[in-house]
């Protein structure tokens, strides 16, 4: 029988626990005047995550998905148009982009970011595609669809190489709307701009989710988009409440996906912390990579390119035979997770848009692999040791094994 849990994989009770007082205070404040929906929990909660994220509107709307969708909508994605994204995600990304009524084309990540690759994005607009200088549109060639946007996924909080993927949607005239679901807080080395930027503030929007587990997380369902355009802040806050901009007089159809006032208030409260459970998590990170620097040669640890600054959303390591380190771990009391293990393109969601095996070789390759460490701000040293030395001793066991 497995160990009672040592080392969770996610610690949720703690950060709560930490918090108690000034997050119930949110709730008597919401019962004192009964604003559930919207009003100024929620604007300050806008106000003060635009600002964190060096953005200058932030819509706050029920989910990570519905950010995304209500981002695409907005930024003027058309039924049938194709928004490209990586296999190698949450099928939220793709969920939105459906749901917009666009296409998906994947194009592969790369191996040692985990984020879409710009050079197979290249490819894939040179190769599969035509761009009219006139009308300004890039056409796939087989299905005649207008290629419309870009979704660069800052998995497991490491942001995309956003420099080239800007620098091919300008040329091409495609949209960039970050899924920045996994990277409150990470930044990226533009050297276009020769700044740091942060997540949520370079593509024309980027979508937030604020589901528990999540660096910053609400304690139910929310989400958030940034954007520094006026215009579409205005139309995403229509297509959240009913398709209104004033009560009852609908512009068109919305949707309801309002994030809720108490939720909002619980963020805020939450939000103070984040930078600092963002360097708690670096910190931890980086201890983990010292602690598994010996056996390099077996185990694949998270590589941060120099030009980002990660948050860790998820700690995430290639190992062979990654179903045995779980089980040891599990053995030994220690949570894990996979993230994630079919890629998109093969799940039956997505039978029919014919991709076979085969079709994005790195996604295939990292999925097959990839096992997520327990990582969470509040992990003790001896937690994380405890975890090192199980992960050491399978390691040293599979080497055992080779010779
Ligand atoms: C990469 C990614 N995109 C989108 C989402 C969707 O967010 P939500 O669960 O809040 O709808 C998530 C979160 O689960 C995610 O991890």
């Amino acid at each position: 029988m497995a160990n009672p849990t040592k080392v969770p994989f996610l610690d949720l009770v703690t950060p709560h626990k930490e918090l108690e007082d000034e997050l119930l205070a949110v709730v008597k404040k919401a019962f004192s005047n009964a604003g559930f929906i919207g009003g100024p929990m929620v604007e300050e909660f806008e106000r003060e995550f635009a600002r964190f994220c060096d953005a200058k509107l932030c819509v706050g709307v029920n989910s990570g998905t519905d950010a995304l969708r209500f981002a695409l909508m907005a930024a003027g994605v058309e039924p049938g148009d194709i928004v490209i994204t990586a296999p190698h995600t949450f099928i939220a990304t793709t969920e939105a982009i459906s749901q917009a009524g666009a296409h998906i084309a994947f194009v592969d990540i790369n191996e040692q970011t985990y984020t879409l690759d710009p050079e197979r994005l290249q490819e894939y607009i040179e190769k599969n595609c035509d761009f009219d200088p006139q009308s300004g549109k890039l056409i796939e060639r087989s299905s005649k669809r207008k290629v419309a946007a870009i979704v660069p996924v800052h998995l497991y909080g490491q942001m995309a190489d956003m420099d080239p993927i800007m620098d091919l949607a300008a040329k091409y005239g495609l949209l960039v709307i970050e899924d920045a679901c996994q990277a409150h807080g990470a930044e990226y080395f533009s050297k276009k701009a020769n700044a740091w930027k942060k997540a949520g503030a370079i593509g024309k929007a980027a979508a937030f989710s604020f589901y528990p587990g999540k660096n910053l997380g609400a304690c139910g369902e929310g989400g958030a988009i940034t954007t520094n355009d006026e215009a579409m802040a205005q139309r995403m806050k229509m297509i959240r409440d009913h398709g209104q901009a004033k009560k009852y007089y609908h512009d068109m159809e919305g949707y309801n996906g309002r994030l809720d006032s108490i939720q909002a208030g619980w963020l805020s409260v939450k939000l103070q912390h984040l930078a600092r459970w963002n360097e708690a998590r670096r910190a931890l990170a980086h201890r983990y990579h010292e602690l598994f620097a010996e056996a390099k040669d077996f185990i694949v640890v998270p590589a941060e390119a120099a030009w980002t600054k990660g948050v860790y959303h998820l700690y995430v390591v290639r190992v062979p035979n990654r179903e045995t380190l779980q089980a040891a771990l599990a053995e030994a009391g220690i949570g894990t997770g996979i993230h994630y293990p079919i890629p998109l393109h093969l799940q039956k969601a997505y039978q029919h848009l014919g991709y076979l095996q085969g079709a994005f070789p790195v996604t295939e390759r990292v999925a097959a692999e990839i096992v997520s460490l327990p990582m969470f701000p509040q992990m003790t040293v001896s937690q994380q040791d405890e975890v090192a030395q199980k992960v050491e001793e399978f390691l040293d066991a599979k080497v055992a094994a080779t010779l």
